[in-house]
């Protein structure tokens, strides 16, 4: 990261270590596992002194209009709010996006914690990129239908219409966590749906933008991001992370070119 130049970046998406005390490994039965470590000899201010460098780093490396994510639990977040809205400045700070999945351990003796929080700041609020995603229905029960059938609310300046391409995504997010048969699945402990971070992409970069992610494990948002047309940086402290990131890329990038290939002599070459 120190040797990256000032505002190098569009887009910044960090998946650091969460702060869980425990050794983080692949469920592999046919060979060691991989993995990294989330203990902390420190305790919690270790795990804060090692984020807050980075945090600043993130900071100078990000254009005028990018953004920063940053993926924690419920463990680590309120602690990483504040440094990062004294690192960013309160008024950068943007959302706070609860991502909600349903796998997971049962609870009994409190609520079933489901749910990752991912913050979210602009380099400079109001010049970063924000594309408006919309998805889902609208609540239609109870509201009167036009000539053609359309839904609408009446108000005082007349009737309402919803937007045809549904409502505009907020900061509740249900994605399926990756399960243990998903197709997807890498030799990697805590990989992230590419779904996830698919979804950042195309909210807060453009074809084009540099996409980095600094602790990027099995290399989701790296491969999301290709899949994109977005150039990237990234890395990981785990050598084998890197080799398996490494060839997830090249397999996208094969696709994406194979992909192309065919959209381009498809309807002409069967005609
Ligand atoms: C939660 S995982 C990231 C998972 C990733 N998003 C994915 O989808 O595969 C956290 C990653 O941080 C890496 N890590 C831990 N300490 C690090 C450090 N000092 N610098 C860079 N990466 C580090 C770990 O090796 C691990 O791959």
């Amino acid at each position: 990261m120190q040797r990256l130049p000032d505002g190098c970046c569009d887009l910044i998406y960090l998946d650091p270590p969460f702060f869980t005390g425990r050794q983080r490994l692949s469920n592999r039965s046919d060979g060691p596992s991989n993995g990294y470590s989330d203990r902390w000899t420190g305790g919690l201010k270790s795990y804060l002194a090692f984020m807050h460098p980075r945090l600043v780093e993130c900071h100078r490396l990000l254009a005028a209009h990018g953004s920063l994510y940053v993926h924690l639990d419920w463990r680590a977040a309120h602690y990483l709010r504040v440094q990062l809205d004294t690192i960013f400045g309160e008024a950068n700070f943007l959302n706070e996006i609860v991502w909600h999945y349903r796998t997971g351990g049962v609870a009994s003796r409190w609520f079933g914690r489901k749910h990752d929080t991912i913050l979210l700041y602009a380099r400079q609020a109001g010049r970063h990129r924000f594309n408006v995603l919309r998805e889902g229905l609208y609540r239609t029960d109870g509201l009167k239908h036009d000539e053609s059938g359309r839904p609408y609310k009446m108000t005082r300046k007349g009737r309402l219409y919803f937007h045809a391409d549904g409502p505009a995504l907020t900061d509740v997010w249900d994605i399926p966590f990756l399960s243990t048969v998903s197709s997807e699945r890498v030799d990697w402990p805590t990989q992230k749906p590419l779904a996830l971070l698919d979804r950042i992409l195309r909210v807060s970069s453009r074809k084009g933008d540099v996409v980095a992610d600094f602790f990027c494990g099995s290399g989701t948002t790296l491969v999301a991001a290709r899949r994109l047309g977005r150039r990237i940086v990234g890395c990981d402290v785990s050598a084998q992370a890197v080799r398996i990131a490494t060839r997830r890329i090249a397999d996208a990038e094969t696709q994406t070119v194979r992909g192309r290939r065919s959209r381009s002599i498809g309807p002409q070459a069967r005609s």
